[in-house]
């Protein structure tokens, strides 16, 4: 290091320590841009940034809409209307405000060449505080030290885990044995993440902040293999701690997880794309039940009318609320600007979790919703989270659990709905697990699963799904003929005659 660099170093170093106590700036780095290895390293230290710091201080931006996330958060997060935020240009940069500031204690050296140890290098780095140095690096320059990775040169080796491993088993084994219970928040959280993904930075400052459980695991869901018996392992830990567990990621092969444990009463929180979590869940959180656009006057009922409501999907996923649900909300608002427009009443499915992982984004869409007086949430499948409610025992304590967290998350997004997945042909088992949201915060289901259960279960009205509107290969004038043809509807012949409720991208019915 010469000598002019040695002094912008130890200028930033002491810029850093000021700002960090005062909390007046974040740091903002673009991942996206840097090379592979420099991407998880830099997420790593954004997430222990954000850690050691009481409150937001480091952000990375990895998709296309951080920046729109950004602008929204310095415009109207009152918590944050006199920070700065402060970009960061290099990940050398990025070291020194972590080095001077403490937040990055250690180094865990790895091989790129091996994607099936990244989760245990992200659950290393959590748990020592490390920032992950490859051993190898794609832009390697000969003779000359790992590029962009000097400034960590003379940190301490908490691990090496170069050639430790010849497989995601045998790494994730390991990680059970070795790292699980050094891990924080395993009874309700762990995250299942692919390789190139946590690489890339998706999800690792998440796991470095809180100090999770990181795994990958590609056969998890094959039948008798070492893969599945270690994702039980995983799975009775939390069981036998009486908790229901958050599997945070995305499994490719098996969207809902549950099915493939044991016990089943595993949560898939779809999570894989959401950029810089350890930043968004250090926002003010969420106090109280959340305000939605007052109901729409039903208006007197008439039997030559037919029925509609509309409801955006996919929403359970908190990567879409980050990413694809931002601009579709956005188009919305201004579609309903326009004087004359039809702007038809909205429910979108919304994640209850982002209360907990992003309270700002949570509010951002209420707040929007609120915008039209049109536009309203529920949550999607299966409520509280996403599994097959009724392949579980009905005796199991977690069922109940279940029940509770959705009626305690319907209460907080003050929604008395949600979209009920589960697994199809299995009506009875569908029927009595609903049957137990009576007298909950729950009044109706929407549901796509076949064979329909009854229209009325218990306290709970039940919607059928009668069409799935997948957009631009859909037009809507198509759309608009498929709902003119649906028959007119009645209310008071339950359950042969009924009102229709459709939707956008999916139609439901009654
Ligand atoms: C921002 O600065 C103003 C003026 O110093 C102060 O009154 C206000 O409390 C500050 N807001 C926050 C969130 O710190
Ligand atoms: C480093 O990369 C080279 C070229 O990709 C590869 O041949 C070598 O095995 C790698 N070394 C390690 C330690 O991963
Ligand atoms: C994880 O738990 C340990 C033990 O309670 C605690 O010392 C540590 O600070 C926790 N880590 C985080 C990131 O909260
Ligand atoms: C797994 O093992 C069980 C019990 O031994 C057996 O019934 C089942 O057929 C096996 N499944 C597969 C896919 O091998
Ligand atoms: C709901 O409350 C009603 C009235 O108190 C009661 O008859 C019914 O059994 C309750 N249903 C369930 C599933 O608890």
């Amino acid at each position: 290091m010469g000598t002019n660099k040695l002094w912008v170093a130890c200028c930033l170093v002491l810029f850093a320590t000021v700002e960090v106590q005062s909390n007046d700036v974040v740091y903002v780095i673009d991942i996206k841009d840097l090379p592979p290895e420099q991407q998880l390293a830099a997420s790593v230290l954004v997430g222990l940034l954000n850690r050691n710091a009481n409150s937001p201080l480091a952000i990375g931006k990895i998709n296309p809409t951080d920046d729109a996330w950004i602008l929204s958060a310095q415009t109207e997060e009152p918590s944050l209307q006199n920070a700065t935020f402060h970009p960061v240009a290099t990940l050398e940069d990025l070291g020194i405000i972590a080095k001077g500031s403490g937040a990055v204690l250690s180094r865990v050296l790895y091989s790129p060449n091996e994607p099936w140890s990244f989760a245990n290098v992200a659950t290393l780095a959590g748990i020592h505080q490390g920032v992950p140095v490859p051993l190898n690096s794609s832009v390697t320059i000969p003779a000359t030290p790992l590029y962009g990775f000097s400034v960590f040169q003379d940190l301490p080796v908490a691990f090496d885990v170069h050639s430790q491993w010849a497989d995601a088993p045998t790494a994730t084994a390991w990680g059970i044995s070795n790292l699980h219970l050094l891990c924080n928040e395993t009874a309700s959280l762990v995250v299942l993440q692919d390789p190139g993904l946590l690489h890339a930075g998706f999800l690792a400052d998440l796991v470095a902040s809180r100090q999770l459980f990181a795994f990958h695991l590609p056969e998890m869901c094959d039948a008798n293999t070492t893969s599945a018996a270690l994702f039980d392992t995983i799975a009775e830990a939390a069981r036998s701690q009486g908790s229901l567990l958050s599997v945070m990621g995305y499994f490719w092969k098996q969207e809902v997880v549950a099915v493939c444990s044991k016990h089943h009463t595993e949560i898939s929180l779809v999570s894989d794309y959401c950029s810089s979590l350890s930043f968004w869940s250090r926002m003010p959180a969420v106090t109280g039940p959340r305000a939605q656009a007052a109901p729409l006057p039903a208006g007197p009922y008439s039997r030559l009318h037919t029925y509609i409501a509309i409801i955006a999907s996919d929403g359970d996923n908190m990567q879409m609320a980050f990413n694809v649900k931002r601009q579709r909300m956005e188009q919305r608002l201004s579609e309903c600007q326009v004087i004359g427009a039809a702007c038809p009443p909205l429910t979108w499915t919304i994640s209850n979790r982002l209360a907990e992982f992003a309270p700002f984004v949570l509010q951002w869409y209420f707040r929007k919703g609120a915008v039209t007086g049109k536009d309203s949430f529920l949550m999607g499948p299966s409520g509280y989270g996403f599994m097959h409610p009724s392949i579980i025992a009905p005796d199991d304590p977690l069922l109940q659990e279940m029940i509770d967290r959705t009626s305690a998350a319907a209460a907080l997004l003050s929604s008395s709905a949600y979209v009920h997945w589960d697994k199809y042909d299995n009506e009875p088992a569908m029927q009595a697990y609903l049957n137990r949201l009576s007298n909950t915060s729950i009044q109706s289901v929407y549901s796509p699963i076949t064979p329909y259960v009854p229209a009325q279960i218990g306290t709970l009205e039940t919607f059928r799904e009668l069409y799935r509107w997948f957009g631009p290969s859909d037009p809507g004038a198509a759309v608009a003929q498929k709902l003119g043809e649906l028959p007119r509807g009645s209310l008071g012949v339950r359950p042969a005659g009924r009102h229709y409720l459709a939707c956008r991208e999916k139609v439901y019915g009654l």
